[in-house]
């Protein structure tokens, strides 16, 4: 199959592009050049309609991945109207050019379209009631793909980390390295996923033959903790003994942007589904921070 992925760049689409070249022929498309080889890539943003179109109707994908999306969670607060092209408008018109061929679309949302207020794990069917800049404009992407598609898969995940982005793991650990004093909030609660295993999961999906029809799933690496128990475990992991965490209140750090106290996603439906168990955070952790191209590497690398 031909998979246009958008985002190919970013974190999670660099792993996309890896999982899934395997077995299908991909384009990317992203602002941002690849740091991996693809069978073809564009650069364009999505906000451009009319390239979009042209990209779409050059490539004839079987299936579009759309995973750009402006991430910054506190730059949304700060500048919504940017969040609000990126996030909503770029959606619409990849969905436009996709439904305009019949193309499925599997768009890629966030645990942070939930306002956190449960205390159980969120399902597909939970009403979302986004917090924060970010959160409205991803749940309204949402919308557009549920409305403008025939055929889509919404694959809500939550708390990424890669070896091809900014994340919270390499931003703990550089800290630490630097005995910098780290401030985690510990009243935030979620699951880390390792944008690896995130792309193993989807690309299982996609080679057991299932095509989107009109889903939505909720795929994490299982398991959860506060960002301060995930700084913990991670710090700890690496053998900082030295380093000194302390536990801090959401409203302490003044953030821009609000997040969802609690943010954990029930897998049931999409292991029910695919068969495919999402393993525990920490078993995901330990192996990004242990494998090739581990932690010190990249840091070696300035990556
Ligand atoms: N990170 C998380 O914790 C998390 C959690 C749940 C869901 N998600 C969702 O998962 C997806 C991937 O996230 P990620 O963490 O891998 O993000 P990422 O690393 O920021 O990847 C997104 C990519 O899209 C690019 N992009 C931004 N604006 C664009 C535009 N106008 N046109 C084309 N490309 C554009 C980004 O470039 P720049 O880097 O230059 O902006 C980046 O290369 C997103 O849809 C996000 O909402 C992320």
């Amino acid at each position: 199959m031909k998979i246009l992925i958008t985002g190919s760049s970013g974190m999670l689409g660099t792993d996309l592009c890896k999982a899934l070249a395997k077995d299908h022929d991909i384009a990317g498309v992203d602002i941002n050049v690849p740091p991996v080889k693809v069978h073809a890539f564009h650069s364009a943003s999505v906000i451009d309609a009319d390239e979009i179109g042209r990209i779409m109707e050059g490539e004839k994908p079987d299936l579009v991945i759309h995973a750009a999306a402006w991430t910054d969670v506190d730059g949304c607060e700060r500048d919504p109207e940017k969040a609000e092209a990126v996030n909503v408008k770029g959606t619409r018109n990849i969905v436009n050019a996709a439904a305009g061929r019949n193309i499925p679309v599997m768009f890629i949302s966030t645990d942070f379209v939930f306002d956190g207020n449960k205390r159980e794990p969120y399902m597909e069917d939970d009403d979302p009631c986004p917090v924060s800049v970010y959160g409205r404009t991803k749940y309204e992407a949402e919308e557009v793909v549920k409305s403008g598609s025939s055929a889509y898969a919404i694959v809500r995940t939550s708390w990424l980390f890669g070896r091809n982005g900014r994340n919270f793991v390499d931003t703990i650990l550089s800290k630490a390295a630097s005995g910098e004093r780290l401030r985690v909030v510990n009243d935030q609660t979620g699951s880390p996923t390792y944008t690896k295993d995130l792309s193993a999961a989807l690309a299982g999906f996609l080679c057991s033959g299932r095509v989107p029809g009109r889903d939505i799933f909720h795929v994490s690496n299982s398991g959860r903790c506060s960002w301060y128990e995930f700084a913990e475990y991670i710090t700890g992991y690496k053998g900082f003994k030295e380093a000194v965490i302390e536990k801090v209140a959401s409203d302490e750090l003044a953030r821009p942007a609000k997040r969802p106290c609690f943010s954990v996603l029930d897998n049931g439906k999409f292991s029910r589904a695919t068969g495919y168990i999402m393993r525990p955070w920490k078993e995901a952790l330990e192996e990004y921070l242990g494998g090739v191209g581990s932690w010190e590497s990249r840091v070696d690398r300035g990556g």
